[in-house]
């Protein structure tokens, strides 16, 4: 039961939870749900949810794996028997496990939009390019399978040989200069959207809540998307903080992290929404917005093919980051209980996830009018991670930091006291678990069945 490693340090902590929090979800998918729930109010519950559920799971996600200090599975099983409680407790690493083996398989798929469109910008594809014919570009990459699939099978493999090479495989690195880097872009294409685009229907769009346009279906949405984006609700943070020094404090980090992630995603919808709105494009289009929209802002702007080849290689990075935090737990898992070697278990882990994508990938062609229940393949699997899986297993892991850890190791272990703990146990104990559950049972329709 081997630890590989600890962080060298507090910032390197940082840099590994922010490059695994953001990510597509920020980039590619917050947008595009943002348009399909109609903006400000989902924008709004969005918000709420990241402070008032995804804080405080978070600081515990981090909490548990630092004591736990091995994968989550048995992080979870060795905290329960530390406090006298039942080893099933080890179901919610294991859901973990499941939930990060199923978004990897699209969230490669989607990378693989990025590789592409990475590629296309270096050929100078973007350069002046229309509406009409970004829509059209997008449409011709979905319709092919064979493409989709080369690029899906590039990123596997970019994200199996990291994992392989350990969680210090020089990606940290990379990571500090990407993301800074990648947020000065996300700055000048707010800059362009200022400057070119309907600037305030994008801010009123984003900002302005209308109540009326938010369904039961968009708040389950809004809140499976703060697990989402913070990667939160299936072990990834808890793995990463097996490896965090005794020293540092998990309220302060978390709430960097926490911020710069909001952060990242509202600056998307900044650049992105003013364009949708100056070309009449639709903002409810779905999976395609951010490559229908973004091509026509490059394409307008001096040098690019610069610019757009270097946003899409640091969108290609930022997913990186994040993928490898979600098959990190299966081979950590995997490596700790078994003989098998880093680079094998990897593998196995990242080949199963990368076969079950081809499922996404025929979702978007050949098998896009296969639906079930009006979902295809690539919405199922989003829908039961994101929607299901992420917010049962961070409740279940705010009632275990909340209500079976005792007051004296949560409280040791975040080294907090007095009203900053109050307020985290509060939070944790009441606040995210009713919240969850409540928005499961209603959107389950079982409260409904109930009278409430
Ligand atoms: N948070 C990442 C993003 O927004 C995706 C991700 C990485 C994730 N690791 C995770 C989501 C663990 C849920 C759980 O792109």
């Amino acid at each position: 039961m081997s630890v590989q490693g600890s962080w060298s340090g507090k910032f390197a902590f940082i840099l590994a939870a922010t490059g695994s929090a953001v990510g597509l979800g920020n980039i590619w998918k917050f947008p595009y749900i943002t348009g399909e729930n109609g903006g400000g109010a989902f924008v709004l519950v969005y918000l709420l949810c990241i402070a008032a559920i995804g804080i405080p799971i978070m600081m515990a996600e981090i909490m548990l794996g630092r004591r736990g200090h091995q994968n989550p599975v048995n992080t979870m099983e060795k905290l329960a028997r530390e406090e006298g409680a039942s080893s099933a407790w080890k179901l919610v690493g294991w859901m973990g496990v499941f939930a990060g083996i199923m978004i990897f398989s699209y969230y490669s798929v989607i990378a693989g939009w990025a590789l592409s469109y990475f590629a296309d910008a270096l050929r100078g594809v973007f350069s002046g390019i229309t509406a009409e014919g970004a829509g059209k570009h997008f449409n011709t990459l979905l319709g092919s399978w064979p493409s989709l699939l080369a690029w899906h099978t590039l990123f596997a493999l970019m994200t199996i040989l990291i994992v392989a090479r350990g969680v210090r495989g020089g990606l940290e690195k990379a990571v500090s200069i990407m993301m800074p880097a990648l947020f000065v872009m996300l700055i000048l294409m707010v800059g362009y959207a200022m400057g070119n685009g309907e600037f305030m229907k994008g801010v009123h769009f984003l900002f302005s809540p209308d109540f009326s346009k938010l369904s039961g279906a968009a708040v389950l949405t809004a809140m499976g998307h703060a697990f989402f984006t913070l990667s939160l609700g299936m072990g990834a943070i808890m793995a990463y903080g097996a490896y965090l020094p005794k020293n540092v404090s998990i309220g302060a980090t978390t709430i960097t992290i926490a911020i710069a992630d909001t952060v990242v995603a509202l600056l998307a919808g900044l650049a992105i929404f003013p364009i949708v709105f100056s070309h009449g494009l639709e903002a409810g289009s779905g999976p395609g917005l951010i490559f229908t929209t973004l091509p026509i802002a490059f394409g307008d702007m001096p040098y690019s093919s610069l610019f757009a080849s270097i946003f899409f290689l640091l969108l290609v990075f930022a997913a990186l980051s994040s993928a490898i935090s979600l098959i990190e737990p299966a081979v950590a898992r995997i490596t700790e209980k078994t003989a098998m070697s880093r680079g094998g278990a990897t593998f196995l882990v990242g080949g199963f996830s990368w076969l079950l994508g081809i499922g996404s990938i025929l979702s978007f062609n050949m098998l896009s009018e296969h639906k079930l229940a009006g979902k295809t393949f690539f919405d199922w699997m989003d829908y039961l991670t994101s929607n299901i899986m992420l917010p049962l297993g961070g409740l279940f892991i705010a009632i275990f930091a909340g209500w079976v850890m005792s007051r004296k190791s949560s409280g040791d272990e975040l080294s907090l006291s007095g009203f900053s703990y109050s307020l985290w146990l509060f939070l944790t104990r009441f606040v995210a678990p009713l919240a969850v559950l409540i928005v499961l049972l209603k959107v389950s329709g079982v409260l409904d069945t109930l009278f409430i």
